[in-house]
């Protein structure tokens, strides 16, 4: 099924989340715009099983962006979309996971509503569903976890994390946490510091919901040497709470 253009005078773009790896877990609507887009701007979380979908006339641009190596800075990308959408032209911004969720497409949404662009978001799967669902985690259960927040462990401008410990610290509520390998210690000083206990199970899911998943287990207080050990690769989400407890352990 082919999508109808925005009507004639508008221009459009579509921010579309990727999820997190596997393109089974595509939305199909965004499976719809990559197949008839003309452009694709995407970021180095989409792999290659989700690019093969991507119209083989489309022009793809990759915006690629690692912690600590931007080869697009976020102004640029910002540039590059307003300079790209024009009526009758279906541009796709495809980001991992959801673009709303650690993924800057509010700043991106921002930018080209500032430009008199029309934007339209579909949704993803983030990393934290995909990932729980694919190791066996329920992020919220009636009698381990009530709450579930996400969180980044990445730090602005080597700034330390400026989280508040103490209403994290919460034993009923399961924490999620992006970009989160590099600072796994300084999160564990601080939880523990603000009473979580330190045998509170914790999991790291790297390269959730594909071929190559690895789940490894432990406990928070063994958290920093534990990812150096398990010698964890980018992207890895790290999960905190009881409810990790309920995985089975052959998961990933
Ligand atoms: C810039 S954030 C983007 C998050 C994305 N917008 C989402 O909703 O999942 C990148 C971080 O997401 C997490 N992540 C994304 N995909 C992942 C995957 N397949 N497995 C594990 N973690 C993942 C990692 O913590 C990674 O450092």
């Amino acid at each position: 099924m082919t999508l109808p253009l925005a009507p004639s005078g508008l221009a459009v773009v579509h921010l579309v989340g990727a999820g997190p790896g596997d393109p089974d877990l595509l939305t199909v609507k965004a499976l719809r715009l990559i197949q008839s887009a003309h452009v694709v701007v995407y970021d180095r979380l989409v792999g290659e099983g989700i690019l093969a979908l991507v119209s083989a006339d489309a022009e793809r641009i990759c915006a690629g962006k690692q912690s600590g190596h931007h080869p697009l800075p976020q102004d640029e990308i910002n540039a590059l979309l307003i300079r790209l959408a024009r009526p009758g032209r279906r541009v796709v911004r495809l980001k991992g996971g959801d673009p709303f969720i650690f993924g800057r497409g509010g700043e991106e949404a921002e930018a080209l509503r500032a430009h008199g662009i029309t934007v339209e978001v579909v949704p993803g799967i983030t990393a934290a569903a995909g990932c729980a669902a694919m190791a066996g985690i329920p992020l919220t259960h009636r009698d381990a976890a009530q709450s579930l927040r996400l969180l980044t462990g990445h730090l602005r401008e080597d700034h330390d994390l400026e989280l508040d410990w103490g209403r994290l610290a919460d034993p009923a509520c399961t924490l999620v946490v992006y970009m989160g390998v590099g600072t796994a210690g300084l999160m564990a000083r601080g939880l523990i510091g603000a009473g979580l206990s330190p045998q509170t199970p914790v999991a790291v899911i790297e390269r959730g919901t594909t071929a190559a998943q690895r789940t490894c287990f432990g406990v928070l207080e063994h958290l920093e040497a534990d990812v150096e050990r398990w010698q964890i690769l980018p992207p890895a989400l790290i999960i905190i709470g009881k409810v990790v407890d309920l995985a089975p352990r052959c998961a990933g």
